[in-house]
């Protein structure tokens, strides 16, 4: 049993204020990003925007760890390093996705289940030789008429717990992801409850299976309303919300929450986490962070572009980015850190 490493790297994961940049879009997820901006989908493509984030200078200094795609942890840069070591140099440790995106659950109009757990034990292995340190897999809650449905919830967080114990056994710390997504119209109120049920029954499940809960990291949806519902609430009251049901549902001993941003814009993401951290940062049993994707590569990805000649400037609006979400850890981000 990994039981100090993993209790170390996932408190690593958490430490001084940094956190987590998800650069682990998928083959149809990349292409879909590239494609509404017209930069060619090839490999080389996907590769050099890869390149481009991990060789952003001082990039350590709000980033902890990297969650890289099965196709960029065998990559290497131009000048042939391999990616996972441009990472580990910088002192960002690196992850991997390991699930295999979402499927349509059967008999279950419009809700979703994972897969990937065929052979994920060899997976892991060889991602854990390759230098990874921790694992990401993604479960998706829908909120629509009728849905989620009791057995959408509960077959997501068997599996998730299943691979929450597989990583566990191969020494990477499983960042487990029950996504509740912001689509639709339905109140903040309804996400509260959803996000609740959810999170209840995945840590059933965790519990259950034996995972150790000190060497994971939970990283869910903020409590939000839904992207087309009327009322849009405050930063603030976001903030509390999301950390009322987080403290009814999450076990003390775990060390980190990393929220995901889930397509809220970059601003809003930096000023809801930096709400929750002013208020409780110094109440909770856990860090409260994040492990965005989109709020931490969209401005950079738009700057970019496909072309070298906007390298540099894409770079700093990475790292831009990072430092705002750094300063919303330590409840010290505002509006004028945007205004450059
Ligand atoms: P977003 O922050 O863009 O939602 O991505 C986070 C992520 O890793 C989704 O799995």
């Amino acid at each position: 049993m990994y039981t100090k490493e993993l209790i170390q790297t996932a408190n690593s994961l958490v430490a001084d204020d940094k956190g987590i940049l998800a650069m682990d879009e998928s083959f149809p997820t990349c292409n879909k990003r590239f494609a509404k901006l017209g930069i060619p989908q090839t490999e080389e493509f996907r590769r050099a925007y890869r390149e481009l984030i991990v060789t952003t200078p001082r990039l350590g200094e709000s980033i902890s760890g990297a969650i890289l795609f099965d196709e960029t942890i065998r990559q290497e840069t131009k000048d042939g390093t391999p990616m996972i070591k441009v990472l580990t140099n910088a002192g960002i440790i690196p992850g991997i996705k390991v699930d295999a995106g979402t499927k349509d659950m059967a008999g279950h109009s419009g809700e979703k289940i994972t897969e990937g757990l065929d052979g994920l034990r060899e997976r892991l292995n060889e991602y854990s030789k390759m230098g990874a340190r921790f694992a990401k897999w993604r479960a998706v809650v829908v909120i629509g008429e009728g849905i989620p449905s009791r057995a959408c919830i509960e077959v997501n967080a068997h599996t998730l717990a299943r691979y929450a114990a597989l990583c566990q056994e191969a020494g990477l710390v499983p960042i487990v992801e029950p996504e509740v997504l912001m689509d639709g119209s339905h109140t903040m109120v309804r996400c509260f409850e959803v996000t609740e049920e959810v999170l209840h029954v995945v840590f059933d499940q965790l519990y259950k299976q034996g995972v150790m809960l000190e060497g994971m990291i939970l990283k869910p949806n903020m409590v939000v309303p839904g992207l087309t519902c009327s009322k849009q609430e405050l930063a603030s009251e976001v903030a509390d919300a999301t950390v009322k049901c987080l403290l009814r549902a999450v076990p003390a001993a775990v060390p980190g929450i990393t929220f995901l941003s889930g397509g809220q814009s970059a601003e809003l993401a930096s000023a809801r986490l930096n709400a929750m951290n002013v208020i409780y940062k110094s109440k909770l049993p856990w860090e409260l962070s994040f492990s965005f994707g989109r709020a931490l590569q969209e401005p950079a990805m738009e700057i970019w572009n496909g072309k070298e000649t906007n390298l540099i400037d894409a770079q700093q609006a990475l790292y831009h980015r990072a430092k705002c979400n750094f300063a919303a850890r330590r409840g010290e981000y505002n509006d004028t850190m945007e205004r450059k």
